[in-house]
């Protein structure tokens, strides 16, 4: 099934297409202190919720790019009902594609949970920081290992223990590249079964309300698995956090 539809199913009832709570969310943004009319940047920008809150707060511009047409649809749709000036540019594109006009730099630079785009963590603090303003804010969201993966769990999970580090060697990686980590924002138990279970929910209403769409076998099964793998290793082993730094 399009890979596009079925993340625009699984996470139809999320806000923040990532385990941290909207509590959470709103005391970040409210730590940020952004300027007025400060530029932000937010690759991957799912549902535009980062970028919007942050007009609303702050009257920032910026631009949201993200590839999901589903998602760029719910962005747009979000700047028109909750911002009267149009302050926010969503663009659909590969953001590893995505160029910054010539000399121009963000106040604030984000990519939370899509660091692949970047080939890994370190690639992504990177190609942030290159595109920031001195003394400007990077927020990058990157899963960490709790413990020890299994094997078994690594297998079915499609991952490799060198894909992720610890919590503290996100800080470290972040720190090792010349910036200072001011703040962390991590998921706790609640915020992870919020962000995983609301999917079951939401795959077992698209079901529901759709029984005639041919995908369904194919999002049932993916659906099951995802939660076995979940419940039997995930919610130990993995951990979720925001981290935030000062290019200096
Ligand atoms: C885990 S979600 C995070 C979304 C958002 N940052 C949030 O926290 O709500 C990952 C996002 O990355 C987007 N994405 C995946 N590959 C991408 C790419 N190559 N370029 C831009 N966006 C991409 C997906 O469409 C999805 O919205």
């Amino acid at each position: 099934m399009d890979k596009w539809k079925y993340y625009n199913i699984t996470h139809k009832l999320h806000v923040l297409c990532n385990p941290l709570s909207e509590a959470k969310f709103e005391k970040f943004c409210q730590l940020l202190r952004l300027k007025p009319r400060g530029q932000v940047l937010d690759i991957a920008c799912g549902k535009g919720e980062l970028l919007v809150r942050l007009a609303e707060l702050y009257r920032i511009s910026g631009v949201g790019v993200d590839l999901s047409p589903y998602c760029i649809r719910d962005c747009k749709e979000k700047h028109r009902k909750r911002l009267r000036q149009s302050s926010i540019t969503f663009i659909e594109m590969d953001a590893s594609r995505y160029k910054p006009k010539p000399g121009e730099v963000f106040d604030l630079v984000s990519c939370i949970g899509a660091s692949w785009i970047y080939k890994g963590y370190l690639g992504t603090l990177k190609a942030l920081k290159g595109i920031t303003k001195p003394g400007g804010l990077i927020a990058v969201g990157e899963p960490f290992w709790m413990k020890e993966p299994c094997d078994e769990y690594l297998t079915v999970a499609d991952l490799s223990r060198d894909d992720l580090g610890t919590h503290r060697e996100n800080i470290q990686v972040g720190e090792g590249e010349g910036m200072n980590c001011l703040y962390t924002l991590v998921s706790n138990h609640d915020d992870w079964d919020h962000y995983e279970t609301l999917q079951w929910l939401a795959v077992d209403e698209h079901i529901q309300a759709n029984p005639d769409d041919p995908d369904n076998e194919e999002l049932a099964n993916r659906s099951q698995q995802n939660k076995e793998t979940y419940i039997r290793w995930g919610r130990e082993t993995l951990g979720w956090a925001i981290y935030l730094f000062r290019k200096t």
